[in-house]
């Protein structure tokens, strides 16, 4: 009887560990595949033409709402390529050596030295859609 007890309670806690778990997995799932359906072949990202004004980092973007016009960046440092995600003092700084670019992209500080890569994109007026063209 009480090896039971010790099953079934062993059980339990597998089970609701299990239950527990489910969001981190449905997490970790969901950013793979978004990364996925960016690097296998996507074109295009779509964004809505209301989305708030300022800076948004994305998975290979950094999106710039400004006065109502959209700049788009690729958020890959010029220097080794490390992923830029912090925005401070009107400058996007590397996390890895530092490097600093003002708003349009320009390098202001290395050791990067050429300008972040400028993304193309078109405003679909109608949908009311900002459309970001990968190459
Ligand atoms: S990778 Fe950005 S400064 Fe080195």
């Amino acid at each position: 009887m009480q090896a039971n007890k010790k099953i079934s309670r062993h059980r339990f806690f597998r089970t609701l560990g299990g239950i527990l778990m489910f969001p981190f997995f449905y997490t970790w799932i969901a950013s793979i595949q978004r990364h996925k359906k960016i690097q296998a072949g996507n074109k295009e990202l779509i964004y809505p033409l209301d989305l708030s004004a300022g800076v948004h980092f994305e998975d290979q973007i950094i999106i710039i709402k400004e006065s109502g016009e959209f700049t788009i960046l690729s958020s890959r440092c010029t220097h080794l390529g490390c992923k830029i995600n912090k925005f401070e003092n009107n400058q996007f700084i590397c996390p890895c050596h530092g490097s600093a670019f003002d708003i349009e992209g320009s390098c202001v500080k290395g050791p990067a030295g050429k300008p972040l890569q400028k993304i193309s994109h078109s405003i679909d007026s109608e949908n009311k859609r900002l459309i970001i063209h990968l190459s």
